[in-house]
Parts: C-alpha cells; sequence; structure tokens
C-alpha cells in the first residue's frame, strides 16, 4: 500500500482588487513524494515552506491545484463516498497537540468511541469497549480503565499525544501523516512518543509521513527524507546521505540549525554536570 503525490501543486492568493496586485503564495508546487506501509517517511523544512499544505492534500483535506494523491495506485479525487471513506480509514493523520485537536468536553472513552463507531469498527458497546481499551494498551497508556474516564486537561501533553495516536489507529490505518506531531513535547516525552511511533511501525506495519522543521528528530528514525522550501522538495536521499554529503544549500542550514541546538544543549549538560551552586545551609 503506497501513498502517493505526483506534482502536486497549490496556490493560495488573494483576488486583485482594482488598484492593487493580487498576492499569490504558491505553497506547495510540483512536488512528488510517497510513502510505503512500514516505511518512515520525513519532510522537514523551515517554517512557510509548505509542508502543512502538502499534508492536508495528502489527507484529501484540501484539494490540489494540480497533480493527484493516490492510494494503492487509486486516485482520490473523483472517487466514490464509499471509496473516500475507505481512503481516511487507510490513512490517517495526527496533528501537533496544544490541545486543539481534541475535545476538552469529551473523556478519551467517548473520544475513541466514536471513531470506531463512525469506521464500523465495532457496532456493539462490549466489542468498541475491548476495542478502545485494547487502543489504549497499544499506545502504552496501561492500565487502560485508569484512563478511559479522562478528559484532556487531565492528562500531561505526553498521554494526550498517545491518545490522539490511539485515535488514529483505531481505524485500522496504513499510513499516518504525522504534522509536527512531537514538535511542542519536551525532549524526552518526545524521544517516548519516537519511540512508540517506531514500535507501530513494526509491530502493525504502519507508514508514516512525518513532518518536523527538527532535524534531529530525523537522523534516528526515517529511512527516507524529503528537504521542502519554498513549497518545493529541493533534496531527497537516505539520512545517511544526506547527514553525510548534504548537497542543498537549504539542507546545510537546517544542518547548521540543528548543530548549533547540539551545542546548546552540550553547553546545558556540561554545566549541569558541573552540578548546581552549592546550597548555603542555613547555621
Ligand atoms: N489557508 C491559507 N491561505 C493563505 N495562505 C496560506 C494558507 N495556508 C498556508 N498558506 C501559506 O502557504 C505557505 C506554506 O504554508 P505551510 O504549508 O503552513 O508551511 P509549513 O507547514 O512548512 O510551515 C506559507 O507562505 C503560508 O503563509
Ligand atoms: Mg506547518
Amino acid at each position: 500500500m503506497r501513498l502517493r503525490a505526483e506534482s502536486l501543486t497549490k496556490t493560495f492568493g488573494r483576488k486583485q482588487r482594482p488598484g492593487k496586485p493580487g498576492l499569490q503564495v504558491r505553497a506547495v508546487d510540483s512536488v512528488n513524494v510517497s510513502v510505503n506501509a512500514g516505511d518512515f517517511v520525513t519532510i522537514v523544512g523551515e517554517s512557510g515552506s509548505g509542508k502543512s499544505t502538502l499534508a492536508r492534500m495528502m489527507l484529501g483535506l484540501i484539494t490540489p491545484d494540480e497533480g493527484r494523491v493516490s492510494i494503492g495506485g487509486v486516485s482520490i479525487a473523483g472517487t466514490s463516498r464509499k471509496e473516500q471513506f475507505k481512503f481516511r480509514s487507510a490513512v490517517q493523520a495526527v496533528l501537533q497537540d496544544p490541545s486543539g485537536s481534541l475535545n476538552p468536553r469529551k473523556t478519551v472513552r467517548t473520544a475513541l468511541a466514536e471513531v470506531a463507531r463512525l469506521h464500523g469498527v465495532a457496532t456493539n458497546r462490549s466489542d468498541i469497549d475491548a476495542k478502545v481499551r485494547e487502543t489504549l494498551s497499544l499506545v502504552g497508556l496501561t492500565p487502560a480503565g485508569t484512563y478511559l474516564d479522562r478528559y484532556p486537561h487531565e492528562l500531561s501533553g505526553g498521554q494526550r499525544q498517545r491518545v490522539l495516536i490511539a485515535r488514529a489507529l483505531i481505524p485500522g490505518p496504513k499510513i499516518i501523516v504525522a504534522d509536527e506531531a512531537v514538535s511542542a513535547l519536551d525532549v524526552s516525552v518526545k524521544s517516548g512518543i519516537l519511540s512508540l511511533m517506531c514500535d507501530l511501525q513494526k509491530r502493525l506495519g504502519i507508514g508514516y509521513l512525518f513532518i518536523t522543521h527538527d532535524l534531529t528528530v530525523v537522523k534516528k528514525v526515517a529511512d527516507y527524507v524529503y528537504v521542502m522550501q519554498n513549497g518545493r522538495v529541493v533534496e531527497e536521499a537516505t539520512p545517511a546521505e544526506l547527514f553525510t554529503n548534504p548537497q542543498h544549500d537549504c539542507t546545510r542550514s537546517l544542518l547548521n540549525a540543528r548543530l548549533e541546538l547540539d551545542d546548546v544543549l552540550q553547553e546545558r549538560y556540561t554545566n549541569h554536570e558541573q552540578g548546581p551552586p552549592a546550597l548555603s545551609v542555613g547555621h
């Protein structure tokens, strides 16, 4: 099963008004990318390079001006509602949390059961409940019973992100499009979520289209990397090639930004090694 974008183009713009030229942004410009089930494919690029617009087109949420998105060779545009529904089950989204993605008024149980019902994964109450519990365990929220009746604000950022992953897993997707899914999280939480995603890749054969502006994430987990700049894919390679022999200036500057970040972390770490200043103990 392969999710594929061919020559995708999307332009946003204001209409021209008398005396004022129309302002057009070619957010995505003739982009070709693909991801197979079981592969960890990454898209990196600076902010504004068109990553989210590409993701939204690949999820079928917005329509491209040109080009096509297909899954398993079937184009998603102009297909029947039934086909579109199948597409939505096969390709799921996990987006950046900052709480917007989960309804604050719904418990974990309600949010997940709704998806199970909608996608016809299970029909009767006890099957739905079993599916919800099983999926929570799969994303490391165990024992599942502890989390079922919690509202989003009763969860940590990392736990909320796990619930979002669970929600994406319920329809039984082949591919997950993750747009900056770990960017807002602390380093330690981030690595926990990443290792969960890798674990699901191995156990369930899920493929990822993992979008990030942060190259540190890419090095360890990606099978293949696309680099975007100004709406275009300017370089693509395996991480090994990309890190040793970057071809494009944009890739080099993303790599340099990463090195600077490493320096900062290193410095903090070194300072920490020296230990905190001695506490003055009262006499
Ligand atoms: N709905 C929209 N209307 C107008 N311009 C948009 C819209 N969405 C994105 N853009 C513009 O398209 C470009 C790419 O944005 P985006 O896809 O969000 O990039 P990224 O996710 O890489 O930061 C930016 O210049 C952005 O301002
Ligand atoms: Mg974005």
